[in-house]
């Protein structure tokens, strides 16, 4: 199995990066999807606080400050459905990618997603708007699978973590969208006020639509399926060479010789994603599953979903624009993670990121818990270190988390893995958006964690760090089917002298082969 792979994946220039700019900008392009992932997520935050949405689905309350309101477990349901139905349109990711495909797959995700945005536009009712945040959580569950991996099938190694980095980028644009549309309407006095930031959906998912129905369709995908002269045609759009250079068919014959190898263990089911043996399979799937976990125990949704009651009840006056601050971080700081993530590699940043978040989130209980809500100072310490905290999530934990989890497993069953991590990025999700508002304010008998909930956050990035020292490997600039191949030779902890030598061209078949058996 080892051969192949690494013959050809070491030393043959089907990735260099000349004259390849076309090609990279059309797997940028699916990055869109993120946009559909940000501002769904981030947009309900606003919406359910504004006055016409709760006079038409809450009641009168003449102590809320808009005279309606809405009762607690209908908020979190509200907030939070949302992450169930990304939780198994993401574990429905698996059949479609690998049955209709990964492109096609993404645009199946926006007509499921348009439908979810069509019940919440025209809904005056709870029942059909959370029924209609079911539908566009499904279609964004989806495509959060489908796009990492649609992005890692199709960009050249050297620069695949910031392509897919691009898709972060754009959740964390969807996210400030959102929150700047949802400032621009809340004080419209009709039903317009939600219904414009919730039927601009519709445009998102047709641009996205629109744009993948002229992209070529992953070439892994197409070999997978058999389907030669479209795998070869597809990779000559990507790497703008004929279908018969001898660099696209190098590549080819890279993607085919693993795929063939994997084949010979037979059919891959879900139970494979678990097994041991050579390829590490199991511990693959499980970090995958792992990162996704850990990166929503970074805390970072309680301030995209919470963030703004937090401040309020910190005495931070203009919370709505600290909200703004810490989104706009939150955007420009992935940039440098872009840029990092093929210049310092995964794993170091991974570790450097979880340290930087620790120490932040610790200070920031510490600070929140000891000043009075009117000590100025002690609130910009706070928002000055929140804003430090998304800065290092946003270069560091954001995008690498989505990186990892497209480029670690092995074709054969890189579908259904990808869909198990994603699930379980989304089911932390919504254990953490359903559970925070009762965490934070309204637990049994107290006044709830309000700060000190941040001692949680702190620690769980202690984790994090201690995670990606065991398991997680370097994979910059190597190509998926080496990654394949380190991971069948060595262990992610002393992962980085094979690397070396894989880039080095210096592994052979008869090397890595008297390395298994050792
Ligand atoms: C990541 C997380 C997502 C979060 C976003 C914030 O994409 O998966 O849950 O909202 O980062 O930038």
């Amino acid at each position: 199995m080892a051969g192949g792979p690494m013959a050809a994946g070491g030393g043959v220039g089907v990735n260099a990066p000349q004259n390849k700019l076309a090609g990279i900008l059309m797997t940028v392009f699916s990055a869109f999807g993120g946009i559909l992932f940000g501002y769904d997520t981030g947009v309900i935050g606003g919406v359910k606080e504004m006055k016409d949405w709760l006079r038409t689905f809450g009641h009168p309350d003449p102590s809320a400050l808009t005279g309606f309101s809405i009762s607690s477990s209908t908020e979190s349901l509200v907030v939070s459905i949302l992450s169930a139905g990304t939780f198994f349109g993401a574990l429905l990711g698996a059949p479609i990618a690998d049955h209709v495909g990964r492109k096609n797959g993404i645009m199946v995700a926006c007509v499921v997603f348009v439908i979810g945005v069509a019940m919440q536009t025209a809904s005056t009712s709870i029942p059909l708007f959370v029924t209609g945040r079911v539908f566009a959580g499904l279609g964004v569950g989806l495509v959060s699978c489908l796009i990492p991996m649609y992005q890692s099938e199709c960009s050249p190694k050297w620069i695949r973590g910031a392509v897919v980095s691009t898709y972060q980028w754009t959740i964390t644009i969807g996210l400030l969208l959102a929150a700047i549309v949802n400032n621009g309407t809340q004080n419209i006095d009709s039903h317009a006020s939600y219904r414009i930031p919730t039927a601009l959906q519709f445009v998102w998912a047709a641009i996205l639509a629109g744009g993948m129905f002229f992209l070529p369709e992953s070439p892994r995908f197409l070999i997978k399926a058999g389907r030669e002269a479209d795998a070869a045609h597809s990779l000559s759009r990507l790497t703008r060479l004929a279908p018969n250079d001898p660099e696209v068919q190098a590549e080819l014959d890279e993607i085919r010789t693993a795929l063939e190898a994997e084949r010979a263990l037979g059919e891959s089911s879900y139970a494979d994603c678990f097994k041991m043996g050579q390829g590490k399979i199991a511990l693959r799937t499980l970090s995958g599953i792992f990162i996704q976990a850990w990166q929503q125990l970074t805390g970072i949704n309680f301030i995209f979903y919470y963030g703004t009651t937090f401040f309020n009840n910190s005495g931070i006056k203009n919370a709505f624009i600290v909200t703004i601050a810490t989104n706009v971080v939150n955007v420009f700081m992935t940039l440098p993670g872009m840029y990092g993530v093929e210049r310092y590699g995964r794993r170091r940043l991974l570790l450097i990121g979880a340290a930087g978040m620790c120490i932040c989130e610790y200070i920031v209980a510490i600070v929140g818990v000891t000043i009075s809500v009117d000590n100025l100072a002690g609130q910009r310490v706070l928002i000055a270190f929140v804003c430090i905290y998304i800065a290092f999530f946003a270069s560091t934990w954001g995008p690498i988390a989505w990186v990892i989890t497209g480029e670690i497993f092995p074709l054969q069953v890189r579908a259904k893995a990808m869909s198990l991590s994603v699930a379980s990025n989304w089911l932390w999700n919504f254990a953490i958006g359903y559970a925070t508002p009762f965490l934070v304010n309204k637990a049994p008998g107290s006044a709830g964690l309000q700060a000190k909930v941040f001692f949680i956050w702190g620690s769980t990035c202690l984790g994090c760090l201690v995670f990606t020292y065991f398991c997680i490997p370097e994979t910059k600039g190597l190509s998926l089917e080496q990654i394949d191949v380190m991971y069948q030779n060595t262990w992610p902890v002393a992962a980085a002298d094979f690397r070396r030598q894989l880039m080095a061209g210096e592994v052979t078949q008869e090397k890595a082969e008297s390395n298994h058996s050792h």
